[in-house]
Order: structure tokens, then C-alpha cells, then sequence
């Protein structure tokens, strides 16, 4: 018997029925009862109950799919979730899913971990986190007839859902375009779309999010960081973030799928601190300085620059005057 197979089982919901893991393991109920008991003997703290099965005790605080689903009220994010101690990055994970049958890995599945040894951040930077301090996710999206060009606007509906979520945990979020967010002037979180298109089709997307909860890393070039705990000014629950994140997450998608760029646009523009101030932009080719007017339809930034006309900006990094350290 695997005993990884069964605490992944287990972690998947609060009860876990034995019936169920017989049936996922191929073992009889004897089996599932002896298996238990090995994985208590080993030091796992499963609780039983008459007629809901089993329960493995989470530690406070964990991304267990279990807690996450506890609290998660929504009808395609988080239908399946993969849920890892330790992995390498949870965009690549949530990319090899992509990959597979649908009916394996749906529109909605999530990868979480408690840690990334090699979390990846825009701009092919790294995304550091202390274990068990932030909540690292990835999110896989099956969207129908996509163009390629469009699907920035994923991001825009990211960024709003990781906003609102924020506010309701307490924390004074505001947008930094493109996507990430910031509570008084520090970034709490930011996220990375990859996806896999052909020229005129996007195949799937994956939207990464990283966001510091408890801490933050500590590193010289970070020192504009926060985490929630700090901005709501009490202890956020990374579950409890989480779903909230993908509650928020699956109303604006929905939103934008139904209504396009225009049903997201207006309250993107309402919480972004960009628009309207003094930037800085490092493109991929030239850095300039100007006034960020407002957004186009597939996302970019219009900047009156300095001393010459509009430029729409699609890529790269924007500071904002008094926000992360632009004085
Ligand atoms: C950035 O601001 O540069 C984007 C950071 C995105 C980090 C998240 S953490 C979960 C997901 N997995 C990754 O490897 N990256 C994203």
C-alpha cells in the first residue's frame, strides 16, 4: 500500500468515506481500516467518525484541498485540486496538466503548494516565499475560442479578483498594472500568466499566484514587500485567502467570457493606482517617463510621454510615482 496515495486521499476533504478510498485504491475496507492505522502508528493523527469515515487532522493554517474546499464556495475553480508539501514551481505543474485530456485535468483545476523551490516571477525573475507563509497557486483555464492576443485579458481579471479578495480579508489593496497588487504603497502579491497557443488559438492558459501572507522575503531588492497579515492588521488564513481568491477569480472570468473586455475594464481602472499618476515604464526596448492616461480594450497602458505623443504599453515593467519605492 502507498502510503502517499492515502494522505493524498485523505487531504482531499475533511471526511474522507472508507467506501471511497476502497474504491480509489483497489483495496478492500479491511485494507483501508489496516492502512489507517499503519499511517496513525507512523505518527498521522486520523481521526474516525460513525458514518463520515475518515479525518486527517490538517495543521493550522495548511493549503490542504481539504481546508481549502471547507471554505470555497464556487462552481468551476477548484473543482480539482492538486495540493503539494514541496514542488518546483506550480505554474510548470499546472502546464503538464494543461497538456492532458480535460476530462482529467478540467477548466478550473488548481495546483497549490505550501513551498516552491523554484517559484518563477515575470520578466523570467524568481519568486521567493518562506514554506508555509504565502499562498502559492496556480490556476488552470480552459478557455473556449480564445485568440492568443486576448487573453491579457485573464490577467485583468486576476489582478480584480486578487484585489477584491483582499479587501474582504481586510487589507487596502489596490492595482498596480498590469497585475500586481499593493496595500499602502508595498506589493502583497503577483501573478504570472503562461499559456500554450497556436496562431490563432489559445490551447489553455495557466494563471500563477503568489501572495504573501504571513511574510515576505527579506532580500534588499524585495524591500517594497508586504503580506497580508500586516496590511488587514490581523492573521489571514491562507485557505481562507485562497478561496476567496478563486470565488473572486471565477465571477470577474465569467464576467469578462459573457460580457468581453468591456464588463471588466471600468472596475480594473476604478482600483488601479497606474492610471493617472506620474510613471516610469522599463520596456523591453527603452525606459521612459510620462502620465499613465488609461487602458485599451485588450489591456495594454496609454502613456502620454514626456515631451511626445501617446505610447500604448503592452510589456514590461511600470513604476508608479510613490508606489514601491518611486519617488
Ligand atoms: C511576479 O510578480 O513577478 C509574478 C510572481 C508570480 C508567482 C507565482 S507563485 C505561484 C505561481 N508559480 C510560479 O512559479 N509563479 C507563480
Amino acid at each position: 500500500m502507498d502510503q502517499q496515495k492515502l494522505i493524498a486521499l485523505l487531504m482531499q476533504r475533511e471526511y474522507v468515506s472508507g467506501e471511497w478510498i476502497s474504491a480509489q485504491l483497489g483495496i478492500t475496507r479491511a485494507g483501508v481500516w489496516k492502512a489507517v492505522e499503519a499511517l496513525r502508528q507512523s505518527g498521522w493523527a486520523v481521526e474516525s467518525a460513525h458514518r463520515r469515515g475518515y479525518r486527517l487532522v490538517p495543521p493550522e493554517g495548511a493549503v490542504w484541498p481539504s481546508r481549502i474546499r471547507a471554505c470555497l464556495n464556487a462552481r468551476w475553480a477548484g473543482q480539482r485540486i492538486d495540493y503539494y508539501d514541496r514542488i518546483d514551481s506550480t505554474n510548470r505543474a499546472a502546464s503538464a496538466l494543461g497538456a492532458l485530456d480535460p476530462a482529467l485535468a478540467p477548466h478550473g483545476t488548481l495546483v497549490i503548494a505550501d513551498e516552491q523551490t523554484a517559484g518563477r516571477g515575470r520578466m523570467n525573475r524568481v519568486w521567493q516565499s518562506r514554506p508555509g507563509s504565502a499562498a502559492l497557486f496556480s490556476l488552470l483555464l480552459r478557455p473556449q475560442a480564445l485568440p492568443p492576443a486576448e487573453a491579457t485579458n485573464i490577467v485583468l481579471a486576476a489582478a480584480l479578483a486578487v484585489c477584491d479578495a483582499c479587501r474582504a480579508l481586510g487589507a487596502d489593496a489596490l492595482i498596480k498594472w498590469p497585475n500586481d497588487i499593493v496595500c499602502g504603497g508595498k506589493k502583497v502579491c503577483g501573478m504570472l500568466l503562461d499559456m500554450s497557443a497556436d496562431m490563432d488559438l489559445v490551447r489553455f492558459a495557466v494563471a500563477g499566484i503568489g501572495v504573501n501572507v504571513a511574510d515576505y522575503p527579506r532580500a534588499d531588492d524585495l524591500r517594497h514587500a508586504t503580506c497580508l497579515n500586516e496590511a488587514a492588521g490581523r492573521r489571514v488564513d491562507r485557505a481562507e485567502a485562497v478561496a476567496r481568491i478563486l470565488e473572486a477569480f471565477e465571477r470577474w472570468y465569467d464576467a469578462w467570457i459573457a460580457g468581453g473586455a468591456q464588463a471588466i475594464l471600468p472596475a480594473y481602472a476604478e482600483r488601479c493606482v497606474t492610471i493617472g499618476s506620474r510613471v516610469q515604464v522599463s520596456g523591453l526596448r527603452e525606459t521612459f517617463e510620462g502620465q499613465a492616461l488609461r487602458l485599451t480594450e485588450d489591456g495594454s497602458l496609454i502613456v502620454l510621454r514626456d515631451g511626445a505623443g501617446e505610447t500604448a504599453v503592452r510589456a514590461g515593467d511600470v513604476s508608479v510615482r510613490g508606489v514601491m519605492g518611486y519617488v
